[in-house]
């Protein structure tokens, strides 16, 4: 399995002063940063957008901007987020009728290409070809009353990890990112089904010891 890799979720951070926020959770040994970017359409929610990363990548050097793309036309931003300075595009798979040419448009503008499913999606949905194309599959394991995408802090839903076991079985070497819910009380059934890549929102800023948290993370999937 390839080795753990944590991105907290800004989500979770204050807006108001986000450059810091994100410059305190590299301090705290984040290798990425996970950054919701949502459009009102896909989920009920509006977050970001590529004018907000643009000043994050300037004000934060080197920064790794793992964008989880919660838009309903993902071919539409790809640009936008790769002037912007994004790392990683990861588009829901429920978005698009196209994914392989949108792995590739992504690839062409040098970013990573993550495939999301929601909750309700079930892991067949990422055919080998597509998972092939990719670089990492998110999967979502968390519930909202209201919706089942678009808020952190939400509960962690057991019922979806066994796609991460399934897509881990699949592929063994791929990144796989859990996202949800996700902290010290639920990372070990997430590693032990396969995940690599861990987002974590309210977990890792509310705590009090966010490098704390961090390490236990990592070590836990590294262990
Ligand atoms: C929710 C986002 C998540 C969220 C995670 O729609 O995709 O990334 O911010 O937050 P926590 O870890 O607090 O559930
Ligand atoms: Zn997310």
């Amino acid at each position: 399995m390839p080795r753990a890799i944590i991105s907290p979720s800004v989500l979770a951070s204050d807006f108001g002063n986000l450059t810091a926020e994100c410059k305190r959770m590299i301090k705290g040994g984040a290798e990425w940063l996970h950054m919701d970017v949502m459009d009102g359409h896909f989920v009920p929610n509006i977050t970001m957008g590529a004018p907000i990363l643009s000043c994050v990548s300037k004000g934060v050097p080197g920064i790794f901007m793992d964008c989880h793309m919660m838009v309903a036309e993902p071919e539409k931003w790809v640009d936008d987020i790769a002037d912007a300075g994004g790392a990683l595009y990861c588009f829901h798979i429920e978005a698009t009728n196209d994914p392989v040419p949108l792995i590739k448009k992504i690839h062409k503008r040098n970013m990573k290409a993550g495939v999301a499913i929601s909750p309700d999606t079930p892991s067949t949905a990422i055919t080998d070809e597509i998972a092939e194309a990719a670089d990492m599959l998110l999967i979502n394991v968390y519930f909202s009353l209201e919706t089942y995408t678009g808020r952190g802090g939400q509960k962690f839903l057991d019922r979806c990890v066994p796609k991460v076991a399934e897509l881990r079985a699949r592929f063994p070497e791929k990144d796989i990112e859990v996202d949800g819910g996700v902290g010290p009380k639920t990372i070990s059934v997430c590693a032990e089904a396969g995940s690599n890549v861990i987002v974590a929102g309210t977990a890792i800023f509310n705590a009090e010891d966010p490098e704390a948290v961090i390490a236990t993370l990592k070590s836990t999937v590294d262990a």
